[in-house]
């Protein structure tokens, strides 16, 4: 029988633990898919430690990025079948062998993407798309501060900026952090746990600060973050990897009259439209080598707990997978 990663009740990676599966019958508009290959990502962190809420009474099963071989398919779905390969992002359930899921979140993958490729991108490769063509739409020499560029949405964001024609400024914590988020599309990049990095992106960008600029580290670098976008730039804040940014008031935003949005993957991917568009791009992107993904850490499934240590202790770089 199948089982799964799961957590009763948010803490330290030690309250994730293994449970068996029940009855996995697909009801209608549902499929079952066996996993090859599971995403770590920095949002089952923030689920797991309740940062985010809680979403169920007992047992949570993390992980929002899958990819596997479908082995059953509900009444009502359609374009998918027994054996087809596929891959998908939907918050929580991804942490198991196998899963039922509703077949509007799953899309089928191209033979040349293998299973740990999607695993990897599903979730981090549609952000970046997101982030990058709909919460603010790159032109050739726009200038850009990405931080965390060595992560795992950060060296899929370098690459995918630089053959936009992007002037790209990353940010990353260590001198091995920093020369691979470079050799992953970054013109330049900044240590900022050693560097002012306002001062930095104001010196390369002669004082003026960049056309945008995409955080998720939150607490610790937001209020510089604001301060490094040109005027009437745009900034969009994704996620919190240091913990909540809590002192924003709206008029910061008239330092620069400056545009912000709070996005988040989930209200793109909810509309088909825009997920066989953007899934369509990056499976482009991924196979035609405008982007190389960094599959930097695989653990097995059972692991998860050392998985999301590694994540927390900014150990990890690029992508990391559980595999099934
Ligand atoms: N809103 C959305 O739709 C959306 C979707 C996907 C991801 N995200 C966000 O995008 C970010 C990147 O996600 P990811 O899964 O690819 O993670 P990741 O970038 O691989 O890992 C997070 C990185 O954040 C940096 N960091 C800075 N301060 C940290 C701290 N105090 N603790 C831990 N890490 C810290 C670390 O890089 P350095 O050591 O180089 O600083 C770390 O490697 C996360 O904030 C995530 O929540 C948002």
């Amino acid at each position: 029988m199948g089982y799964a990663m799961a957590a009763a009740k948010p803490g330290g990676s030690e309250v994730l633990h293994k449970i068996t599966l029940g009855d996995l019958t697909p009801a209608a508009g549902e499929v079952l898919i066996k996993h090859d290959a599971v995403g770590i990502n920095f949002l089952d962190i923030y689920i797991r430690n309740g940062a985010y809420p809680w979403p169920v009474d007992g047992d949570l099963i993390l992980g929002s990025e899958g990819a596997g071989i479908i082995e059953a398919v509900g009444s009502d779905v359609k374009g998918l079948a027994v054996g087809d390969r596929v891959g998908y992002t939907l918050a929580n359930g991804a942490y198991a062998t196998h899963r039922v899921i509703d077949a509007a979140y799953v899309v089928k993958l191209p033979d040349n993407v293998p299973s740990d490729l999607a695993a990897s991108i599903m979730l981090k490769g549609l952000t970046v798309a997101y982030l990058i063509h709909d919460s603010y739409a790159v032109k050739p020499g726009d200038t850009v501060l990405f931080h965390a560029a060595a992560g795992g949405v950060g060296l899929i964001a370098g690459q995918w900026l630089k053959a936009l024609g992007a002037k790209t400024i990353g940010t990353a914590g260590g001198a091995e952090k920093c020369a691979l988020a470079k050799a992953n599309g970054f013109d330049h990049v900044i240590d900022y746990t050693n560097t002012d990095f306002e001062a930095e992106v104001m010196r390369l960008t002669n004082g003026e600060g960049v056309n945008v600029a995409y955080d998720s580290v939150g607490k610790d670098t937001m209020a510089r973050t604001i301060t490094s976008t040109k005027r009437r730039g745009t900034i969009i804040a994704f996620g919190q990897s240091s913990g909540p940014y809590a002192d924003f008031k709206i008029t910061d935003l008239s330092k620069g009259s400056y545009y912000l949005s709070r996005p988040t993957l989930f209200h793109f991917v909810v509309d088909r439209s825009w997920l066989d568009a953007a899934s369509a791009k990056l499976f482009k992107a991924v196979t035609d080598g405008t982007i190389n993904v960094s599959i930097n850490q695989r653990f097995a499934l059972e692991d998860v707990a050392k998985a999301h240590d590694a994540l927390t202790g900014r150990a990890t770089t690029g992508c990391t997978i559980l595999t099934v």
